[in-house]
C-alpha cells in the first residue's frame, strides 16, 4: 500500500551546503531542485496528498539575508513552474500564515492556486510560513466566530486545509522531531527519519521511503490478532 496523505519536513539544505564548502543559499537552492523532481515522482507513484514544510513561522528567526533569499527563491520557483504543476494535472494548496509574508510571494501564491484550481490528480499542500499550533488556535477562532458547536466536531474542516490525515511523516536529515509541523493530522502517521540531507533526498531515497512506509504494521490503537502469539 502507498501511503494516501504522505507529508516531508524538508531539512538539512544548510548542512548539505557546508559539506560542500557552498554558502546556504545555494543548499536551498539545491533543495529547491530536488523537491520539484521529488514532487512530480510522488504525482507518478500515485501519492495523492502531498504535504511540504517549506518554512516554519519560527524559520523567520533567521538572518534577513536567509530569509530575503528564500522569499526570492519561492517566488522565482512558483512563477517559472506553475506551468509544469498545471500540465501535470497537480493542484496547489497552501497552508501557513499570510502576515509577514512579502506581496509578491503572496500573488504568486495565488496564482499557482488559481492555475491549478482545475486540477484532478495530486494535491500539493505547500507548508509556507506554518505553525501547527497557530493553525490550531486559528481553527478554533474561526469556529468561536461562526458559533459552531464542539459537540463532534472535526476540527480538520477548520485547519488551513480540509486534508485527510497524515500516514506518513518524512523528516530528512536525521533530525527527530516534528517542530510544530501538523501536529493534529500527524497523530497516527508513521514516522521515518532518513539520514540523508534533503538535496540528496533523490527518487531512489523515495522508493526506500516507500518501501519502508510496506513494513509498518498500522494499527490505530488496535491490535493486529495475526501478529501476535495470543
Ligand atoms: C531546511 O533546511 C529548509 C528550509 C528551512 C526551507 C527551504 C526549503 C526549500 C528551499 C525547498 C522548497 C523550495 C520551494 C521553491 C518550494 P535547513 O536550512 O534547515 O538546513 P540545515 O538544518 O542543514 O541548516
Amino acid at each position: 500500500m502507498i501511503p494516501n496523505h504522505m507529508a516531508i519536513i524538508v531539512d538539512g539544505n544548510g548542512r548539505w551546503a557546508r559539506n560542500k564548502g557552498l554558502p546556504r543559499s545555494l543548499g536551498h537552492k539545491a533543495g529547491s531542485e530536488r523537491l520539484e523532481e521529488i514532487t512530480l515522482y510522488a504525482a507518478k507513484k500515485g501519492i495523492k496528498y502531498l504535504s511540504l514544510y517549506v518554512l516554519s513561522c519560527d524559520n523567520l528567526k533567521r538572518s534577513e539575508d536567509e530569509i530575503n533569499f528564500l522569499f526570492k527563491l519561492f517566488i522565482n520557483t512558483f512563477k517559472k513552474k506553475k506551468e509544469i504543476y498545471k500540465t501535470k494535472n497537480i493542484k496547489v494548496l497552501f497552508s501557513g500564515v499570510k502576515d509577514n509574508l512579502p506581496d509578491l510571494l503572496l500573488k504568486t501564491m495565488d496564482e499557482m492556486v488559481e492555475i491549478t484550481k482545475g486540477n484532478t490528480g495530486m494535491i500539493v499542500n505547500f507548508c509556507l510560513n506554518y505553525s501547527s499550533r497557530m493553525e490550531i488556535i486559528d481553527a478554533f477562532k474561526r469556529i468561536s466566530k461562526e458559533k459552531v458547536s464542539l459537540d463532534n466536531i472535526d476540527l480538520r474542516k477548520y485547519m488551513y486545509q480540509d486534508l485527510p490525515d497524515i500516514d506518513f511523516l518524512i523528516r530528512t536529515s536525521g533530525e527527530q522531531r516534528l517542530s510544530d509541523f501538523m501536529l493534529y493530522q500527524a497523530s497516527y502517521a508513521e514516522l521515518y527519519f532518513p539520514k540523508v540531507l534533503f538535496p540528496d533526498f533523490d527518487k531512489n531515497e523515495f522508493d526506500i521511503a516507500l518501501a519502508e512506509y510496506e513494513k509498518r504494521d498500522r494499527r490505530f490503537g488496535g491490535i493486529n490478532y495475526e501478529n501476535t502469539n495470543n
